[in-house]
């Protein structure tokens, strides 16, 4: 990730933090484009980060930054993803963490945090309700402005430091090839606001002409910025609270929701609202036909494209990159719900035999 230093702020190497982030692998679809009649779909597998999201290009870059100002004590507010990589980074870094927690939150990304020694702390309605949220940020606010510490949400609006992290993953698309489209999975927007500022940033410092589309996919159930970006509206639309169940894309609040409809816009990209259902079941797509185990946020990106397609709004030979945000370990309780999978039985070894058997039959 630091390879794009020049591209970042200005960083001295001392305090450049890295568990190995970024660089990640860009695949070709090879079942799922084909079906969709796309003749270049790649996945990019944010979901092999260290931490198993991409949130740990925002925490490689905040951490950094604290670390250069002297500071030692992260606070911080997480779905799951932010939190574990910020306590990875602050473990990495010998920085103490703290964690307010979204009511709800999968318990493997609590352990997760747990495990790299950060202190967690669920708040009842947090994420879910809009007046609770609200209250929480209010209130963080005040205590780490008191404290003298910036508060690393991951949205520009909160936390443009470590945003710029985030950055680097158009910076990589870009120059890997000559992408037209990327469908990005949006919460409060803050990932998808990269995207699109990093394809403005590497399009000028490198001076491309072709920006990639960047789109913009929300599920129902959190539609703040997905449909005012495709109706043309300006602004985004805080609801009182999220139904979906996409743990990571609860976030009812409007973060950097105008700027993404502004940017991805002017990017010509779309907006695209998708059922928790469709979701699931390309999750577990992802995992049968593409060997990729992605939380359900992570297939997000690619219900989105199935709606492009169904809308005729991408073209077959379009090179089109679906991000793949987080890993299927974070959300384990989501893999033994919604899928129906056999029962884990024990067998003696002499049956085993007949059991395989049954299998090829
Ligand atoms: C796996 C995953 N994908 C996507 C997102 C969406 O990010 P944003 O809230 O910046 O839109 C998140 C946010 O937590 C996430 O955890």
């Amino acid at each position: 990730m630091w390879q794009f230093n020049e591209l970042m702020h200005p960083m001295a190497e001392e305090f450049r933090i890295s568990l190995g982030e970024g660089n990640t692998p860009l695949v070709k679809s090879k079942a799922i484009g084909p079906a969709m009649g796309l003749k270049n779909l790649y996945f990019k597998l944010e979901n092999l980060n260290p931490s198993g999201s991409y949130k740990d290009r925002f925490a490689a870059a905040f951490i950094a930054h604290m670390k250069s100002r002297g500071q030692h004590l992260c606070i911080a507010t997480s779905s799951g993803n932010t939190g574990a990589a910020l306590s990875a980074y602050c473990a990495a870094a010998g920085m103490h963490c703290v964690l307010i927690i979204v009511d709800g939150a999968p318990v493997p990304k609590i352990r997760q945090m747990q495990l790299y020694g950060a202190h967690t702390i669920m708040v009842e309605g947090f994420g879910k309700n809009t007046e609770v949220t609200n209250a929480v940020f209010g209130q963080l606010d005040v205590l780490t402005q008191s404290l003298g510490i910036p508060l690393p949400v991951s949205a520009f609006v909160y936390c443009p430091e470590g945003m710029q992290g985030v950055q680097t993953i158009m910076y990589e698309l870009m120059q890997a090839m000559d992408v037209d489209h990327v469908f990005s999975p949006a919460g409060g927007g803050g990932l998808t606001l990269a995207l699109a500022r990093g394809a403005n940033i590497f399009a000028e410092k490198n001076e491309v002409q072709k920006k990639p589309s960047v789109h913009c996919v929300q599920p129902e159930g959190n539609d703040t910025i997905a449909s005012s970006l495709r109706n043309g509206s300006q602004h985004a639309a805080d609801i009182p609270g999220a139904t979906t169940k996409i743990s990571g894309l609860q976030v009812p609040n409007i973060l950097d929701g105008n700027e993404v409809i502004m940017e991805c816009r002017a990017l010509g990209g779309n907006g695209y609202t998708v059922t928790d259902k469709i979701v699931f079941e390309l999750q577990k797509k992802l995992a049968q036909q593409e060997g990729i185990f992605s939380e359900p946020a992570g297939a997000v990106a690619l219900a989105g494209l199935a709606a492009a397609v169904d809308l005729n709004e991408v073209n077959p030979e379009d090179n089109i990159v679906c991000l793949i945000t987080g890993s299927g370990f974070k959300d384990m309780l989501s893999v033994e719900t919604h899928f129906g999978l056999p029962t884990i039985a024990t067998i003696s070894a002499n049956e085993m035999k007949a059991a395989i058997e049954k299998i090829q039959s």
